[in-house]
């Protein structure tokens, strides 16, 4: 059985990471200096869930005193429904209840039902809407999560 974990993200990480965002999210404007730029900043952190050889999927966020975002939340499309996403979640809201933050906020496309499922099952509530927050028009929920 091949060993996963959940890890932080490293350089060597970055054209993987890269790899699947742009499998993930549509014209994303990510890019490796995008992720790379994360080790130098303070406030911002990707967890990685990886096999030995191979990155499954990642978390990215960012922190200012006790809010948080959530920037990204991917895992590759053969690794789905197996749990990472949920692990990946749990294991940031952790790291971030360490730095103090209180609240976890992020957005999700209206049509994306999956990743609607997960963050309610993980504890995230509606707080409003944002009409034609992406590119291609769509609008996003707006949902939050309290660490106390
Ligand atoms: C959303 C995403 C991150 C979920 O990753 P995942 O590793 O498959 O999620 P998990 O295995 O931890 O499953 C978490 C929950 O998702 C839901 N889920 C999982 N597989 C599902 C499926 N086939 N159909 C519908 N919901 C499903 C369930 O609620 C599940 O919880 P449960 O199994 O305890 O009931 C993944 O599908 C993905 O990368 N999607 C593309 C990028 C994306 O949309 N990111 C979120 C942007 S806001």
């Amino acid at each position: 059985m091949k060993e996963i974990e959940i890890r932080p993200f490293e350089a060597k990480d970055s054209s993987q990471v890269a790899a699947l965002d742009q499998e993930r999210f549509q014209l994303s404007p990510y890019r490796e200096k995008t992720f790379l730029d994360s080790l130098s900043l303070l406030r911002q952190k990707i967890l990685l869930v990886s096999s030995a050889k191979e990155v499954l999927g990642y978390l990215f966020y960012g922190w200012v005193e006790d809010e948080a975002e959530i920037y990204r939340l991917a895992v590759k499309k053969k690794e789905e429904g197996k749990g990472y996403a949920t692990a990946l979640l749990e294991e940031g809201e952790r790291l971030l209840k360490e730095e103090g933050v209180k609240t976890v906020y992020l957005e999700v496309r209206k049509s994306n039902f999956r990743a609607q499922k997960l963050y309610a099952k993980e504890g995230y509530v509606f707080y409003r809407e944002r009409k034609a927050y992406y590119d291609n028009g769509e609008d996003a929920y707006c949902l939050k999560k309290g660490l106390e």
